[in-house]
């Protein structure tokens, strides 16, 4: 109808003066007419009327569609994902109904060009993507569960945290870095390296940034970085992926108590940026509703009495014998006795065997590391970290422990040739700290297309 004045452009999260509704108790009132883009999230027909829910990324908006407008073969055929550019005016909600931001556009005109269609029938996106399928299925849905509210809100999320991080990191002063992905070397032992043939030479995916952030300190300070990683895991575990996103930041100058409380400083900072937005943290809240910023400081506890808790609580280790020193604490056991005790945890000194081979012993103690993992209920670990040995001729005895041939690793020996110092660092899984915070049972759920044992699509 072009006596209708002409329509306001806006996003279905907008609100502000410039968008004015018609009131429920003032029928000649004026709403703003605005023009709006967005796919079919849900609808509802009720007698002549049409509700359609549409959804553009940054928020969802109710369309009313009536009259003339809900008799068209458009809006008779419409199909959820269907995308659509609707033109009408804004309204206040009557009493006792509900819609996104207490509001909703009545639509005068609609638009949808061929191509924007979605499918219906065996093809509708509802059968594509049932709640009860099938993990497998799903996942080779993912391009289309990523429409739906939780996964996208994972999404939404993650994005939120990635910042904050940035930001965090930034507060403390510390520099951003990229080291590279394809690599020579190993870090975390050789049975999870993804090898392959580089030029002719053995090459792999690296499976921590750590050893080149170390190489950083001498000239830019504390350094971090946010880069992939790469584990050939060969078991298929609720937390463990073959690609995972690292955050991963290493200290100059520093104790290893220092380097607890800077772990602790920087999730609890990275949780108050990410809360303090109010639509990442409605969405938290809607996923986790019993979401609390973890008190501090954070509990402590040694590998040697956690051995000792596992003990006295009857939690045996993986062949069902009582714990001993010595053992790794496998996931099951390490997660039930985080479950208990439900609160985050710093597991500390673990004994060298059980631990990578640039790990600093404990001078107190040489049976163990100046090591931590962070454990937090529901995941288990989501840090790793440590102290670096910083002796030249200790990390060359450590390279022949594991059958490591130095060579390779001349520009990490080279850092205790040329002004060694105490230094330390960690490593985060960005998937498991998302599984922990949106309480989501796998971290598969927590990236936006996971790779692992046998899966490499979409
Ligand atoms: O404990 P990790 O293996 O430690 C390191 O890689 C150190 N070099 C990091 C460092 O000090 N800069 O791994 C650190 C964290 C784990 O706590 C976990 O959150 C995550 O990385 N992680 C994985 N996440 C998903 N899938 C996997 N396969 C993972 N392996 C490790």
């Amino acid at each position: 109808d072009p006596s209708l004045p002409a329509a306001v452009r806006i996003g279905l999260d907008e609100v502000g003066d410039h968008i004015k509704l018609r009131k429920v108790d003032d029928p000649e009132s004026k709403g703003t007419r605005v023009r709006v883009f967005g796919r079919v999230h849900r609808e509802r027909k009720q007698k002549d009327v049409m509700f359609v829910t549409l959804r553009d990324g940054y928020g969802f908006m109710q369309v009313v569609i009536s009259g003339q407008l809900a008799k068209t073969y458009d809006a008779v055929t419409l199909t959820r994902e269907t995308s659509m550019e609707i033109l009408g005016e804004m309204r206040e909600v009557p009493a006792g109904a509900r819609a996104p931001l207490n509001r909703e556009l009545h639509a005068d005109f609609f638009k949808i060009p061929k191509h924007w269609k979605a499918p219906g029938g065996d093809d509708a996106i509802t059968n594509r993507v049932q709640a009860d399928a099938e993990q497998a299925m799903l996942l080779d849905q993912r391009h289309l569960t990523l429409r739906g509210e939780v996964a996208s809100g994972v999404m939404i999320v993650r994005d939120a945290v990635e910042w904050a991080f940035n930001q965090a990191y930034k507060e403390l002063r510390f520099r951003k870095v990229s080291p590279p992905a394809l690599v020579q070397t190993q870090v975390e032992g050789g049975a999870t390296l993804f090898k392959f043939d580089y030029y002719g030479e053995d090459a792999y995916l690296t499976q921590s940034s750590q050893l080149y952030l170390e190489t950083c300190l001498p000239s830019m300070g504390h350094v971090y970085c946010i880069e992939k990683s790469f584990r050939a895991e060969k078991s298929l575990t609720r937390r463990h992926l073959s690609e995972f996103t690292h955050v991963e930041a290493e200290l100059d100058f520093i104790t290893f108590d220092d380097l607890l409380a800077h772990i602790e400083q920087i999730m609890c900072r990275v949780l108050e940026l990410v809360m303090d937005d109010p639509v990442v943290s409605e969405k938290i809240k809607a996923m986790n509703p019993e979401f609390k910023l973890p008190e501090r400081p954070f509990m402590r506890m040694k590998y040697s009495e956690a051995i000792d808790w596992l003990v006295e609580h009857d939690i045996p280790n993986e062949e069902g014998k009582p714990h001993a020193f010595g053992d790794d604490i496998a996931e099951a056991a390490e997660r039930r006795m985080t479950d208990i005790i439900n609160r985050p945890i710093f597991l500390t000194h673990f004994p060298a065997e059980i631990k990578s081979f640039y790990m600093y012993k404990d001078p107190n103690d040489l049976r163990v590391t100046e090591s931590v993992d962070c454990l937090m209920p529901g995941v288990g670990e989501i840090v790793g970290g440590s102290m670096r040995m910083d002796d030249y001729e200790e990390l060359m005895a450590a390279y022949k422990r594991e059958g490591i041939d130095p060579e390779a690793y001349y520009w990490y020996t080279d850092q205790r040739k040329y002004g060694s110092s105490p230094h330390g660092g960690y490593g985060l899984g960005l998937e498991r700290f998302l599984a922990w915070l949106c309480k989501q049972h796998t971290v598969r759920d927590c990236c936006l297309y996971p790779r692992y044992m046998h899966r490499c699509k979409p």
